[in-house]
């Protein structure tokens, strides 16, 4: 299992370790335009291969924007993910990224695919969903092949808040005793975290939290982001890294797991033409199935709010 991840900042240089540290991929390449930034952190992470032991091998390349040839060293990978282009600062939207990264995503996309055919694409450049659409309308390549990354960070991060109402509530939750789901766009405003079938141990937290505390674990979850923007002046990189670790292990391993992720919606929940967060089952081919979820009434008019918010995205891309 070879993994490219273009772009080595702070999201990319986190998948490069949290792959390397899980030690099922045989070679990691990390990629990026800053002359020695890649080289160096793939050095790094290298140097805890004996403390932490794995075998992985972790390389950085450096390539200038238009330089194909230097991205020979991700050759026949089996997943590239693309982490390039600019983060948000505090109080920007992801949708403020849109031109910049629309310019970054679709020059990697294309330099990447010379030299890798076969690659399943993982999408975490801001605004993710509509830079998952871009990707897929600009490559051509089919839809179980090109996925995004939001839903799985956002109910992480869900199952985190609920914990804390949880503990508070005097239950000694921990984010891993929580099962929690989150849909729809990956923005600030209209990501959908699935309240009413989230879980403590199997008990729904409905049943243990009162409107209020849940309603808080969800405010927060949707900003979650923007919080912790807000906090250490640029975006985070620990959770999305992980997030983003899952789903190629899920791919890598054909674990055939539900991640929620963002595909490209053809008929399922009524809609056509966009890529948005649903429950999806990740393997070998990437996505290997949409799984059809019955949202209730309020979730229903949310995750429609959600699709017409990314239609609107999407509407700014040039296409
Ligand atoms: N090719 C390769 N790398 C590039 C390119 C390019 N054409 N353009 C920019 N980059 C690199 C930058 O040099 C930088 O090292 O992408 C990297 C981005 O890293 P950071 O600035 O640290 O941003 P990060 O926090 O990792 O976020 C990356 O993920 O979560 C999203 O909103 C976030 O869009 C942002 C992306």
């Amino acid at each position: 299992m070879k993994v490219s991840i273009i772009g080595a900042g702070n999201v990319g240089a986190t998948i490069a370790n949290v792959l390397a540290t899980k030690n099922f991929c045989s070679e990691v390449v990390i990629l990026d335009i800053k002359k020695g930034m890649s080289e160096g952190k793939a050095m790094d992470i290298m140097q805890t291969a004996q403390l932490l032991s794995f075998d992985t091998t972790v390389t950085g390349v450096t390539a200038e924007p238009n330089d194909l040839k230097g991205y020979l060293p991700t050759a026949n990978s089996d997943v590239i993910v693309i982490t390039s282009g600019i983060p948000r600062k505090p109080g920007m939207s992801r949708e403020d990224l849109i031109d910049t990264n629309a310019k970054i995503v679709t020059g990697v996309m294309y330099q990447a695919l010379q030299y890798s055919p076969n690659a399943i694409f993982i999408i975490i450049s801001n605004p993710m969903d509509a830079m998952t659409y871009l990707a897929l309308k600009r490559t051509h390549l089919p839809r179980n092949r090109v996925i995004g990354q939001g839903g799985m960070l956002d109910s992480s991060r869900f199952c985190y808040f609920l914990a804390q109402e949880l503990q508070a509530a005097g239950y000694p939750a921990t984010p891993t005793d929580v099962d929690g789901i989150v849909i729809g766009g990956h923005n600030d405003k209209t990501m959908v975290p699935l309240a009413s079938i989230a879980t403590y141990r199997s008990i729904p937290v409905n049943q243990l939290l009162s409107k209020e505390q849940l309603d808080r674990a969800v405010a927060q979850t949707k900003i979650g982001g923007a919080t912790l923007t807000q906090l250490i002046g640029t975006s985070a990189w620990y959770a999305p890294g992980a997030a983003a670790a899952a789903m190629v292990e899920a791919i890598a391993l054909d674990a055939k797991k539900l991640i929620p992720s963002c595909v490209y919606l053809d008929g399922e929940y009524d809609e056509k033409d966009l890529c948005i967060g649903v429950p999806v089952i990740l393997g070998k081919n990437g996505v290997e199935k949409i799984i059809h979820y019955d949202l209730s009434g309020d979730e229903k008019t949310a995750f429609a709010d959600s699709v017409a918010n990314a239609r609107e995205t999407n509407s700014k891309l040039k296409l």
